[in-house]
This record gives structure tokens, sequence and C-alpha cells, in this order.
């Protein structure tokens, strides 16, 4: 049996623990048709908590049920490339009238690197409506799934909402799925830039249980008839803490520690994979997400993990010397980046597991 682990960025995991119940609303919407609440679903977390997993398990959902779907990630042109997907799809579609109109509007083509000039918009919306009345007559629909909105051009996003609200009141089937950083995405929503968007099912993902990952770890290794102390199962989920990308890295190491050996594991080997685990953490996620950080984010960073939990904006002050107002400045901004997450009563704790632990250690060499 072959390592079954995926600790890669958006890769699908052996099973997908902590979300039950989560696309419900969204299979429900599937056989409502348009204008379903759970057909507008927008994903948000923290890096590696799992959005790009939930967007391949809806689009999955949306195939099995007979809908077609456009996957796109959010960075410019990504309208221009919908445009260009949806014509492949009306033409895979059929010959008819409907599709020869469709196919003549798509023919001067969509710039795919900057947002659509207005004529072109216009070609889009003509084409989306052809498209969705021949799946409409198949009793089928489109769903349109965007990663990383959150670094989305905000004209382009206004552009495919607006086209979206349109057809929905045209009562024709489509539903979108977005992903991205919850602190940017809510900024997005609140800039009026989509007013309709806030109407969506906003569901924020979090860690699972580390019960569930126990309970998985140990059924995984029984399988493969990996030797593995209950004990050490536990201290392999809790070294979890829930956190998926972390499920995945541990279980890696785990099983590659169990190749190594002979398939068993010693409470030695199991703190080898832990620390090979989070190694490999520090250097993707962690330091992934610190590159994005300015000098004086970093200060904010490190004033944060002189605390063993949540942190006030006062605290951080007193400790930078900073005022009031920068405080508020630099905790937006690495809000928006998914470093931070507030954490109620005003406190902001950090958004990715073992940051806190980094930069301490960085703060000690
Ligand atoms: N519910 C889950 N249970 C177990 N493992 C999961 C789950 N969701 C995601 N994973 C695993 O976690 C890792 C990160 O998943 P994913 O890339 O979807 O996160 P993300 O939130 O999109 O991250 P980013 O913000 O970096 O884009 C992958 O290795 C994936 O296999
Ligand atoms: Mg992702």
């Amino acid at each position: 049996m072959d390592n079954p682990f995926r600790p890669s960025a958006g890769a699908t995991p052996p099973e997908i623990l902590g979300r039950n119940g989560v696309l419900d609303e969204f299979e429900y919407g599937l056989r409502l048709g348009s204008g379903a609440p759970g057909l507008l679903t927008i994903f948000t977390g923290a890096r590696g908590i799992g959005k790009t997993v939930m967007i391949g398990a809806a689009h999955d959902l949306a195939r099995e049920q007979g809908w077609a779907v456009i996957s796109e990630t959010a960075t410019e042109g990504f309208m221009g490339r919908i445009g260009e997907s949806m014509r492949q799809l009306a033409e895979e579609l059929g010959t008819g009238p409907q599709t020869r109109r469709i196919t003549a509007i798509a023919a001067a083509g969509f710039s795919i690197t900057t947002q659509l000039p207005p004529e072109r918009q216009v070609a889009w919306r003509t084409l989306g409506e052809g498209l969705l009345r021949l799946l409409d007559e198949r009793k089928s629909g489109l769903i349109i799934t965007v990663d990383e909105i959150h670094a989305a051009d905000r004209n382009e996003l206004a552009q495919l909402a607006a086209s979206v609200q349109h057809f929905i009141q045209d009562r024709l089937p489509i539903g979108l799925v977005f992903a991205g950083l919850p602190a940017a995405v809510s900024d997005l929503l609140n800039e009026g830039v989509a007013t309709f968007l806030r109407r969506a099912d906003k569901i924020d993902l979090h860690a699972a249980a580390v019960m569930e990952v126990e309970n998985s770890y140990a059924a995984t290794f029984a399988r493969a008839e990996i030797g593995l102390s209950p004990d050490s199962v536990r201290r392999a989920a809790e070294a979890t803490g829930g956190y998926p990308f972390l499920i995945q890295l541990v279980g890696y190491f785990l099983w590659r520690e169990a190749e190594n050996n002979g398939g068993t594991l010693t409470e030695i080997e199991v703190g080898h994979a832990i620390d090979a685990a989070q190694r490999r953490h520090a250097r993707t996620v962690i330091e992934a997400a610190l590159a994005t950080a300015s000098p004086k984010d970093v200060d904010f960073l490190l004033a944060m993990a002189e605390d063993n939990g949540p942190s006030t904006a006062a605290d951080i002050g007193h400790r930078l010397g900073a005022r009031t107002n920068l405080v508020a400045n630099y905790r937006a901004r690495l809000l928006a980046a998914g470093l931070i997450e507030s954490s109620g009563h005003g406190k902001v704790d950090f958004a990715i597991p073992g940051l806190r632990q980094h930069l301490r250690a960085q703060a000690r060499t």
C-alpha cells in the first residue's frame, strides 16, 4: 500500500476530516436550481485550512449531479478565461442555432490579461446567457468556482458578480463557489464591489477535532498493518492540532518512518515524524506567509509572540512604542494577509499553527 497522505496545496486528502455537512446547502442548491441560496458559497479560512480542497469537493458534487463546472483562480484575466471556457462548453454541448450564435459572439476572443472592456463585457454576458439556456434545457446548470478571491482585481470581480446577479434574476441555473482568506474577503464584500455577494453563504473553515484525527490515523495505520500504540496515535494527532495541512504532513512522515522501520513505529520514530512535519510546515506555510510581511509587520508579530495566547492592541502598542492608529493599521494589514485573526474582545492571535514558536526561535537568533 502506498503512502495515502497528501501534504501538498490543494491535493485531495485520503479522508476529508471535520467537514461534515459543510456542503449540504450547496448540494441541496444543485437539486433546487436557480436562485437557491446554497449556490452562492464562499469558503474562508487560514492558509492550509483546506479551502481549495473544499472547492474541489464542491466541483465533484456538481459534476456528479450533472452540472457543468468552470474552475478558476482569481489571478488577472480570470473573467476572460471564464469566457473562453464558456465558449468551449457551448461548443461541446451541440450544434444548434444557439450554439452557433454563442460561438459567433465569442469569436473575437476575450482578452485574458486584464479586465474586460465594455463591449466584451456585453459579449461575455450574452455568451453566458446562451450557455445557461442550453444547460437549462438539459436540466443542468453551471457552477463557476474561483479560488484565492482575496487576490482578485476589484473590477473583474465586480464584473463577474454583476453578470451572475443578472443571470439569477433571469432564473438561469448558475452557482458561484469562492474561496479566500477571511479578512481580505470580508473587506472585499464590505467595499461594495459586489454587494450581492454579501448574501452568499460564508463558510469559515476551522481545524478538525483532534479526536477525529486520532480515529482517522488509527484506522488508516491499522488497515496498512502498521504497528503503532494508541498513545503514539494520540501524540501524533495532538501534534496536528487538527490543522489540515499538519494532518497530512504528520501522517505522511509517520508512514515514511514506518516504511524505513519494517512497519512498526516506536516513540522514537513518532518523534522524528512529528519533527519532520513541523519543519516542513515551517518551511512551506510559515515562511511563505512571512515572505509577504514587511519588516514593520514582522515587528508587530514579534511583539505578539511575547504573549502565550491572544494579544491586546494596548500591549502590542506598548511593546512597539507605537501610536494606537499605527497599531490598528498594521493589525488590519496582517488580518487581511491571513497571518493573524481576531479572537474576540479586540484581541488578536496567530492564524497559523506554529507561527508563534517560529517567531520566538527567530527572535533568539
Ligand atoms: N478536511 C481535511 N482533512 C484532512 N486534510 C485536509 C483537509 N482539507 C485539506 N486537507 C489537506 O490540507 C492541505 C491544505 O489544503 P488546501 O490546499 O485546500 O488549503 P488552503 O486553505 O487552500 O490553503 P492556502 O490558503 O495555502 O491556499 C492539503 O495537503 C490537503 O490535502
Ligand atoms: Mg488554496
